[in-house]
């Protein structure tokens, strides 16, 4: 039984919000200035807890990192230098830091070990394992390398061609990582382009990196050069908000600093697409990242079909893409979305179940779901799966619930958006 109860709403939406920093943009901002030799500045930077591990991590090699707030300094040796951590290195919740690392350690000549939370514990690891083995890396696990917890002897690596069998920026950069000092040139080649943070800021910080349509090849390098990094708005916690205001009756709100890399913005072209009344002013170029603010009013929505076309750029979109659909009339096809079931819990059955509960009318599938709409939502008692995407988008639901929502927790929510519930109330005070 939940024993949190979530805030209702009886007025629209108003005001504006900053948009904290990028959950991905972080992590790489925090590992790349530790391999380089010098000072790195990093504002914006998200104090989630996910990249709160990514730098506990890094102070383990003995790099100095010195945070305030969203203030990071970076003050590394180089990687060349780095002290062997003496302890096993905790990865808490954090996917991207596991699967990025057990490259970037395959790669460098330290032993370390690695273990995580029990639900990062049951998330394949397998997928980088795999192509850094065929590198050449040694990588010691529980069932084969499969799961954490995992030991990695570090070693010079021999760079490969590699056709990703899975749509995920994680293998990509994790493969890239490991190439970053191996023999020869590596090169993965995508089967629909994934996120480009790992690209862009390896290329700001002096690697040479080329793309060309799917294919992405690093050479590699002795060592890399610090950059300062502003980081731009996460649109994945953005998103939350942006359905909060397309849903929530004559709402109008403003989320500023929204990240609008081309990679991330398919949450964008959905909402435009189901009819979600939407500007995007003051757009900008910032340490190799677009930005801008984004206004969204709140409209009457129509349902769409969402597909592997769109999938690798809203992966993360989609609990709460599935809460728009119940608000939006006619019957909205969630497809090709099986890497959902491996996130941080399975999303396709914890959002079937948690909007099932709130009355949508919601059928799973085996690679998505299928919603048909407009029902108006009510109250009850939800479980967060311990995922703070479930979490954020059960609290959005509530907003506009005709009765009560419990929840059974949301302190998950600290690890990609701890400032939530404070912008929420700020947009819902009026
Ligand atoms: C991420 C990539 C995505 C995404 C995750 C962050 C990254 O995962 O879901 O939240 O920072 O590279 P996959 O690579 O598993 O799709």
């Amino acid at each position: 039984m939940g024993n949190i109860q979530l805030k209702r709403v009886t007025a629209p939406l108003q005001g504006e919000v900053y948009i904290p920093g990028d959950k991905s943009i972080s992590h790489r901002a925090i590992m790349f200035a530790s391999l380089a030799e010098g000072k790195t500045e990093i504002t914006n930077f998200l104090d989630g807890e996910d990249c709160l591990h990514t730098i506990d991590i890094f102070k383990k090699f003995g790099v100095q990192i010195e945070q305030t707030g969203t203030n990071v300094i970076v003050q590394s040796k180089g990687v060349h230098n780095f002290e062997e951590p003496k302890v096993p290195l905790y990865f808490g919740n954090s996917g991207t830091t596991a699967r990025l690392l057990l490259g970037l350690f395959s790669g460098i000549p330290y032993f370390t070990t690695m273990h995580g939370d029990q639900y990062l514990t049951v998330r394949p690891m397998d997928r980088v394992v795999n192509p850094l083995t065929k590198m050449g890396a040694k990588i010691e696990g529980r069932q084969n390398g499969k799961y954490l917890p995992i030991a990695v002897r570090g070693k010079q690596l021999q760079g490969m061609t590699y056709e990703a069998p899975v749509k995920s920026a994680q293998v990509k950069s994790a493969i890239l990582l490991a190439g970053l000092f191996a023999q020869g040139n590596t090169t993965v080649i995508e089967l629909a382009k994934t996120r480009d943070h790992t690209e862009n800021m390896l290329r700001a910080f002096g690697a040479n990196i080329k793309t060309e349509g799917l294919s992405v090849t690093i050479e590699p390098v002795d060592t890399l050069t610090p950059v300062n990094v502003t980081v731009p708005g996460d649109i994945s916690s953005a998103a939350f908000l942006m359905v909060a205001g397309a849903i929530v009756p004559n709402s109008s709100i403003t989320l500023k600093n929204v990240g609008l890399n081309e990679t991330r913005t398919g949450i964008i072209d959905v909402m435009q697409k189901m009819n979600a009344k939407m500007t995007i002013t003051n757009q900008r170029e910032i340490s190799g990242e677009w930005l801008g603010d984004i206004t969204v009013s709140y409209s009457t929505l129509k349902s769409m079909t969402i597909d592997g076309s769109y999938m690798a750029r809203l992966i993360d979109e989609i609990p709460i893409i599935a809460l728009l659909a119940t608000q939006a009339e006619g019957t909205t096809v969630i497809k090709d979305a099986e890497e959902l079931r491996v996130k941080e819990t399975d999303r396709i059955k914890a959002v079937v179940d948690v909007l099932s509960t709130l009355g949508a009318n919601i059928e799973e599938t085996e690679d998505g779901m299928i919603i048909h709409g407009k029902t108006a939502l009510r109250g009850g008692n939800i479980s967060s799966y311990y995922d703070h995407r479930i979490a954020m988008m059960g609290a959005i639901a509530a907003l506009i619930a005709n009765s009560e929502v419990w929840i059974d927790d949301t302190d998950s929510i600290n690890i990609s958006y701890p400032a939530f519930f404070e912008h929420l109330n700020l947009l819902c005070k009026q």
